[in-house]
């Protein structure tokens, strides 16, 4: 195998005894970070956004997949941690082929994950809670058991009905090659070929993911006028935003031509800049007609582009000023433990994103990527997608990938801009690696026969109680991935009020973050050579050591830090220092 502060309008205070709310920016301090905000109610230049990931947080159901339900019981410990927001990836219904992202009823809840009721319950806790509500949504594609697809391949070719889709003759004197030589970014072809319903062979339908996500036709009005519609029914249920899937790949070239890939897919599309399926410019009308019906709805609703578009100063494109409010910082997270790698992304970011008037955004985990304590420390190569397993080279050594992960964590939660964490990461869960292969559920896995391990590892259901049945995430000890035997050692009960744990270093750290500003603060380099990085933001100083010495230590008061310090930053560790 190969490696293969303010009370935002519509928000209650928060509730007593949790995190302190955010201070109100003085509107030159936001200027300055290039952050021209009109308003300090722009909650989401600064926000940290959490992201819950259903199927993997809390299973009040039993049944070992994380629920609607079990997410609202377990929000006390999410504002406790100090976050403003959370964002859901998909509950809607769906047949759960890519665990979720293969939606066939965009405003319905999955019977999995419960009913729209449960949403309510949800959402209205979280907003009690003074968290706002981030929805997903996936435009780029349906489900094949979406109604639109039910109807398209009951319909001849040339029907309105196989117009909602991308459908094509295929190549060849009987049509049995693919319209094109694209490649689906979980392997294989992105093109399948229908039986019609006749029994012959048909027509080919593309996918630029699973075979069961047949990508929807952009230029079709009735697909344009039916995702207002979506977006519509989620706000006018509350929700405060929508990140938004594939954001990048909409629209196509219309001639669907050829092209050579001549390197290998390491990302969602990212490596194949000058591809004809991702970011063309087509995809920038669509944003703007999202844009004005979310700016329909008063209380600050946003979109976050999933746009794995580089470069930083390209993917400024996505969040024009009437575009989306912010694109996730996927440079930032694929940046090795590099400084001076590290110390160039975040300029390159800190500029792309002001040169727009859009805050910089930070990302280092997510459900598609390793678990950064992990990826930080592998010393082999490890594309995203590819994921990793027991046989992969260059596996992390985990005392290395522990303090990096903490390191990496603390320098990301000093920059200015907003933050998004996965859940999980305040545990420092790192990726788990001996997931059975007939347990396994990536369509990555599948679809290149276990070539690439794909994306489970970071996707088991999480740990809240050492003792409980799964760890506290299922009152059955169900889970729907299995949990290493190690897991407990890392659930949230044991780390509650010990002050060298990773759920104390975040909460520390949060708390520092809003207390002093850092997110709509100005970044100055102080030295961000020889792998030493530290800056000023702020009235803080910031140092993360990521040589293998141990490094001066920047004079004042040690506010938060990765490790226990004894007068010196040790390698791999990361401070936050006051003036004394
Ligand atoms: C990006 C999502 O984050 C990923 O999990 C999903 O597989 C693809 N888009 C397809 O929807």
């Amino acid at each position: 195998m190969t490696a293969a502060e303010p009370v935002w309008p519509h928000l209650p205070e928060r509730a007593a005894g949790g995190p302190t709310p955010a201070r109100s920016v003085p509107l030159d301090v936001l200027r300055m970070a290039g952050m021209a905000a009109s308003t300090t109610t722009e909650w989401w230049r600064t926000a940290v956004i959490y992201q819950i990931y259903p199927r993997s947080f809390a299973d009040a159901s039993g049944d070992g997949i994380g629920d609607l339900a079990g997410v609202t019981a377990r929000l006390d410990s999410l504002a406790a941690l100090g976050v403003d927001a959370i964002w859901l990836s998909p509950f809607y219904r769906s047949p759960q082929k890519d665990a979720g992202y293969d939606v066939a009823d965009f405003t319905d809840v999955d019977p999995l994950f419960g009913t729209l009721e449960d949403f309510d319950a949800m959402a209205s806790k979280a907003h009690e809670l003074g968290l706002r509500v981030i929805v997903d949504i996936v435009p780029n594609h349906t489900s094949d058991a979406h109604a639109w697809f039910q109807a398209a391949r009951a319909s001849a070719p040339g029907s309105v009905e196989r117009a909602r889709y991308i459908f094509r003759d295929g190549r060849g004197p009987n049509g049995e090659q693919p319209p094109n030589n694209w490649e689906s970014v979980f392997g294989g072809s992105a093109w399948t070929r229908l039986t019609e319903p006749d029994g012959t062979p048909g027509q080919w339908y593309l996918h630029l993911f699973d075979s069961s996500q047949p990508d929807v036709d952009w230029t079709n009005e009735e697909v344009r006028a039916e995702f207002d519609r979506v977006l519509r029914f989620w706000l006018d249920r509350g929700v405060d935003g929508f990140r938004v899937d594939v954001a990048h790949g909409l629209a196509k070239h219309p001639d669907l031509p050829d092209f050579v890939i001549d390197e290998l897919i390491d990302s969602m599309g990212a490596a194949q800049m000058g591809h004809p399926a991702w970011a063309q410019d087509g995809v920038h009308d669509i944003w703007r007609r999202w844009r004005a019906v979310v700016d329909d709805y008063d209380g600050d609703r946003i979109l976050t582009a999933e746009a794995w578009v580089e470069p930083l100063s390209r993917m400024a494109a996505w969040v024009r000023p009437d575009e989306m409010h912010q694109a996730f910082n996927f440079p930032y997270l694929m940046t090795p433990w590099d400084g001076t790698a590290v110390k160039e992304v975040i300029d390159d970011s800190l500029e792309a994103f002001s040169s727009v008037g859009a805050p910089a955004t930070w990302v280092l985990s997510n459900h598609d990527v390793v678990r950064h304590p992990s990826r930080l420390a592998l010393t082999a190569p490890n594309p995203q997608g590819v994921g990793i397993g027991p046989d992969s080279p260059g596996l992390p050594r985990p005392e290395v990938a522990r303090a990096r992960g903490r390191a990496a964590t603390l320098l990301m939660l000093g920059l200015p801009g907003s933050a998004y964490l996965f859940q999980g990461e305040e545990l420092g869960l790192p990726e788990v690696l001996d997931i059975p292969a007939d347990r396994r559920q990536d369509p990555t896995f599948h679809r290149t026969a276990g070539e690439r391990y794909g994306r489970d590892g970071c996707r088991v259901p999480i740990p809240w109680e050492a003792d409980a049945p799964a760890c506290g995430f299922s009152p059955t000890g169900e889970a729907w991935l299995p949990q290493p035997s190690w897991w407990g050692e890392f659930a949230r009960d044991r780390q509650e009020g010990d002050p060298g744990s990773s759920l104390e270093m975040y909460r520390a750290a949060l708390a520092a973050r809003r207390e002093h500003g850092l997110a709509a603060a100005p970044l100055t380099w102080v030295s961000g050579t020889d792998d030493v990085l530290v800056a000023r933001i702020g009235d803080v100083t910031v140092a993360c050591n990521m040589s293998t010495e141990a490094a001066a230590l920047p004079a004042g008061r040690v506010i938060v830090s990765s490790e226990a310090l004894d007068g010196t930053l040790p390698p791999n560790a990361t401070a936050w220092i006051l003036d004394a």
